[in-house]
């Protein structure tokens, strides 16, 4: 049995389907098995062979196609998915699955369905708003659907309002919080920090380091998808925010410390991923420093330590995570900080190997902890963050019953 999920997604006629090649292709990238169903309406769109490579199976659109084989049935493809979802989803589209109706291969298969479905509204404005649609909208939440709500903006109908389909990276981040039934953090108060901070030299220079945010913003989203009421206190990141994530934005390691030290009392599980700088400019110019001949010397001075102050105030039944990026001795570097900040984890990754550390999409980390070292290979950032808080919540539970 393959590990990932089953992947339906059925597109129909909506002008915002030929951006579903994007979500199909980066699931397809993640090893997600991927089943493309097309309305005869979604292929005035896009066509079936774009869906068909970049899923690699066969895009079924014809529901008495005979060159179908067994496995490609309705009723068989029902069996297999993990997850259903229709993006764009038309008004039409969206008439008849609140209502049972099933006419075509896309909408017999969504009846068969017994997994959890997810419908991707898009529309132009007046036709979202139609009492009809949205009683039919209200229907399918009715039936235990999900909904991911239209955004609003240009649409392609000419004019602005709500009804645009979220991008793909939206409906990927829905579709993995769909996936994930299990809700191992509920009722659990999680702090993450994510990506750099700055610190000001001057009003146009600052001192920063290479962090992207994407492994704490990872954190984030899987910890929001287990069930966790999850802050995430991040640094300036070109990333969207996490949805359902309560979000505070910082830019220097004191507005930092001073954003995650008042929280910590009410948390249950605190992972730091940001990387904090350990040395700030004395003072800042007030304004722009200009060149002169030969060299010039900046004094620095040490920051607050913000893993070790929580490690100093932890309470009993608290899980205080760290990460600990090193270019040299990994393990002895990390078993030294586990100790010295009194952290339950330390998550280990290294510069020097191919797959790990800043802005890509994946990682290779090595969980640290007093009692156990479990080394994930090159795992998705999203997977990585999985695997660590399945471990954290595990330890969370032996502390706290
Ligand atoms: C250019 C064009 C764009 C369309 N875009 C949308 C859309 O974004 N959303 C929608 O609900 N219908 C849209 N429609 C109308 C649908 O294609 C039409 O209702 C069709 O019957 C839907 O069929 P289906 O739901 O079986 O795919 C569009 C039609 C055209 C001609």
């Amino acid at each position: 049995m393959s590990e990932k999920p089953n992947v339906i997604i059925g597109i129909s006629g909506g002008i915002a389907a030929y951006k579903i090649c994007i979500l199909v292709s980066s699931l397809k990238k993640q090893g997600y098995n991927v089943h493309v169903l097309m309305t005869k309406e979604a292929e005035q769109f896009v066509t079936p062979l774009v869906l068909q490579t970049l899923s690699g199976n066969k895009v079924i659109t014809d529901i008495f196609d005979i060159s179908y084989t067994p496995e490609v049935h309705h009723i068989s493809l029902a069996e297999l998915a993990d997850v259903f979802v229709i993006a764009p989803a038309t008004a039409n589209i969206i008439a008849k699955v609140a209502n049972g109706i099933a006419d075509d291969m896309l909408t017999s298969t969504f009846l068969a369905c017994t997994c959890d479905k997810l419908i991707v509204p898009a529309m132009n404005t007046h036709m979202l708003e139609n009492p009809v649609t949205q009683d039919n909208i209200q229907k399918c939440r009715d039936y235990g659907m999900h909904i991911l709500e239209s955004g609003e903006g240009y649409l392609a109908c000419g004019t602005t309002g709500k009804g645009r389909m979220p991008e793909p990276a939206e409906i990927e981040d829905a579709i993995k919080e769909v996936l994930q039934k299990e809700k191992y953090l509920a009722g659990k108060k999680v702090l993450i920090t994510a990506g750099p901070t700055c610190e000001a030299i001057d009003p146009v220079r600052f001192i920063t380091n290479h962090s992207s945010g994407k492994m704490g913003y990872a954190l984030a989203t899987a910890a929001r998808n287990a069930g966790a009421d999850v802050i995430l206190v991040s640094g300036k990141t070109s990333l969207s925010p996490v949805r359902g994530v309560h979000m505070i934005p910082v830019v220097s390691a004191r507005e930092m410390a001073e954003a995650v030290l008042p929280l910590q009392q009410e948390m249950d599980i605190m992972i730091l991923s940001a990387a904090v700088a350990d040395y700030t400019p004395v003072t800042i110019a007030e304004e722009k420093i200009h060149k002169t001949e030969g060299g010039m010397q900046l004094e620095l001075e040490r920051t607050t330590d913000i893993l070790k102050t929580l490690g100093q105030n932890k309470r009993s039944g608290q899980i205080l995570v760290g990460f600990s990026m090193e270019t040299e001795n990994l393990v002895e570097n990390s078993l030294r900080k586990l100790d010295s900040k009194n952290c339950d984890y330390i998550i280990a990754n290294s510069l020097r190997q191919q797959g790990a550390g800043f802005g890509g999409d994946t990682n290779i980390v090595t969980i640290i902890s007093k009692r156990e070292m479990e080394e994930l290979g090159l795992l998705s950032k999203y997977d990585t963050a999985c695997r660590i808080l399945k471990t954290v919540s595990r330890r969370e539970k032996s502390c706290t019953c």
